[in-house]
């Protein structure tokens, strides 16, 4: 489940009901989606899209989405950083930002026209989607890990626009939620 905080008002959402429709009233768009069991930690991302076939298939259909593809980060990869930054500067895209997670853990921050700035910490199973338009950043956990399936209308109109508000620099990144670890991680450590 994913946990909301609306930041200025020092307020911290978990319950699903509460999260979906409070996330409804700032435009964001929050359901939790069933994750299959059995599915290898290593699976390719194309087992990934084959797996969740049917789920793709809805939300094409939903969204009028053309294209799914998966994202996948560890602290192993490369330019990690670099790619991070491109993000986790208040931006906005010509496309809606869909993202279901499959697996670990980040943080949406959405800053609403009208309303409270919103921390969103999603986690596997929770399915967001950020419409065009809003502005918004984005970080990984201390635990630098996510998959998550995309979808697009159109991947050319997902570069992000950066606004140089520079509001982003006045909100750490903490995540609340348990870490993600791997069992090969624990059994390494
Ligand atoms: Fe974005």
């Amino acid at each position: 489940m994913a946990i909301v905080r609306v930041l200025d008002e020092n307020r911290t959402l978990r319950e699903k009901e509460e999260i979906a429709d409070y996330l409804a009233s700032i435009g964001i768009a929050y359901e939790r989606w069933d994750l299959p069991k059995g599915v290898a930690d290593d699976a390719s991302s194309e087992e990934i899209l084959a797996i969740y076939r049917e789920q793709i298939e809805t939300l094409k259909q939903r969204g009028g989405y053309v294209t799914a593809d998966v994202i996948d980060v560890t602290p192993e990869t490369p330019n990690l950083e670099a790619m991070l930054a491109k993000f986790s500067r208040e931006h906005w895209h010509d496309e809606d930002e869909v993202r279901f997670i499959i697996r670990g853990r980040g943080l949406f921050h959405i800053h609403p026209r009208q309303g409270a700035l919103t921390a969103i910490e999603v986690e596997a199973g929770d399915l967001i989607r950020v419409p065009r338009g809003t502005w918004h950043w984005f970080d990984l956990c201390g635990d630098r890990t996510i998959r998550a399936i995309r979808l697009f209308q159109d991947q050319s109109g997902w570069t992000p626009h950066y606004t140089d508000s520079g509001i982003d620099h006045n909100y750490q990144p903490v995540c609340l939620g348990p870490s993600y670890l791997p069992a090969r991680t624990k059994i390494r450590s």
